[in-house]
């Protein structure tokens, strides 16, 4: 195992370089999932997302369904199969629902296509041009861990909604906006001694620089351990942490996700907000379902973290985690799986200075999992 270090920096990495890939920030995230249209009504109703533009039969295609959410800059594509002989129902039925592609919101796609391939990308799709009457928009696709894919999206040269083809819709009577503001990082889970493949991946291949790394250390428990890198790009905009499962006395919660996903992909999206207080409350209300840290979590919180601005009954009620780096604090939590595999679920995160990704909260935040782990059996 390579020497890691505990927060190496904190400092914005490659940001005065010459930065091959300018990247502008996720552009969307698209879930392949079994039933578009009810997963739509999930990500309206209980996180509050709205319904802002739709693809299908009535649109022209013949062979799928994609509903676009967006709230603040969060914008999920949730895309279902309409026959059997697609490669969106091949991926369902290898993986269910799950994550295929991280877009990535860039001036140029085909400059991002070609300095990536050059340096050892796997192409998925070579830079294709879509139009309609509110112009283009240029992409282009790279392969990353698993089945997982990063599409290129050039849109400066298009005014309409989401994508030439999509249909807007203009009135969402179900969304229920919580307070979400932008993605603050997507993890990868990837599998046994692939975490520094996938490392050498995000910095030789696409600029990234390590930001912060953590080892079985400092994200083990009792039972299962598993070890982090977070890479970042040059202007930190787009970060992705990416796991791999360490050896532990039972299975490290990352074995379990690889086992049920068949493979490595995402594992969890952080969403960020600037009042997690109101956030919460309003997902919980909606039906959110988070893992719990018992009541003890608090006892140290204090001595831990010291002054915060948040009322620690507040804190308690909502069962909000807390840790604090050099620069500050951060506030966060975390749902159940959102679907009967144990695989992909949310972070709720506000940043308060903190740049960090909650280390302290790692061990009481693990035993949350296996708690749930045990009971499906699978510890
Ligand atoms: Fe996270």
């Amino acid at each position: 195992m390579p020497a890691t270090a505990k927060h190496p920096s904190l400092q914005p990495v490659n940001a005065t370089k010459n930065d091959f890939l300018p990247l502008n920030g996720t552009d969307y995230v698209e879930f392949y999932v079994g039933n578009a249209r009810q997963a739509a009504y999930f990500y309206r109703a209980a996180f509050g997302m709205k319904l802002v533009a739709y693809s299908g039969p009535e649109t022209g295609l013949r062979d799928r369904a994609s509903y676009v959410v967006e709230q603040g800059k969060v914008r999920f594509v949730l895309t279902t199969p309409l026959r059997p002989d697609n490669a969106i129902a091949d991926h369902i039925a290898k993986h269910g629902d799950g994550i295929k592609d991280i877009a990535l919101w860039v001036d140029d796609a085909t400059s991002a296509w070609l300095e990536t391939t050059r340096r050892g990308a796997c192409s998925v799709r070579e830079p294709w041009t879509l139009e309609d009457k509110q112009g283009t928009v240029t992409m282009a696709s790279i392969a990353t861990y698993g089945d997982t894919v990063h599409t290129f999206v050039e849109r400066k040269n298009f005014r309409g909604i989401f994508l030439p083809g999509f249909q807007a819709v203009t009135h969402d009577p179900v969304a229920r906006p919580v307070g979400l503001k932008y993605i603050d990082h997507v993890v990868g889970n990837v599998g046994w001694n692939e975490m520094n493949t996938m490392v050498d991946f995000y910095r030789d291949v696409m600029g990234f620089e390590m930001f912060q790394s953590f080892d079985d250390k400092d994200i083990s428990t009792e039972y299962s351990a598993l070890m982090s890198k977070v890479m970042s790009n040059g202007n930190g905009r787009v970060k992705f942490p990416i796991n791999e499962p360490a050896e532990g006395r039972k299975k490290s919660q990352i074995e379990e996700y690889l086992d049920f996903y068949q493979g490595p992909g995402a594992q969890h999206l952080a969403l960020a907000t600037d009042d997690i207080l109101t956030t919460v409350s309003k997902l919980r209300e909606q039906g959110v379902e988070f893992l719990r840290v018992p009541e003890t979590y608090y006892e140290e919180l204090e001595s831990r973290v010291g002054n915060i601005d948040e009322p620690m009954e507040e804190l308690k009620r909502l069962n909000l985690l807390v840790d604090r780096d050099e620069e500050g604090y951060l506030l966060q939590i975390f749902t159940r799986p959102v679907e009967d595999r144990p695989t992909v679920f949310f972070e709720i995160i506000q940043r308060k200075g903190g740049r960090s990704f909650g280390k302290g909260n790692f061990k009481a935040l693990f035993e949350a999992i296996e708690r749930e782990q045990g009971l499906r059996g699978n510890l």
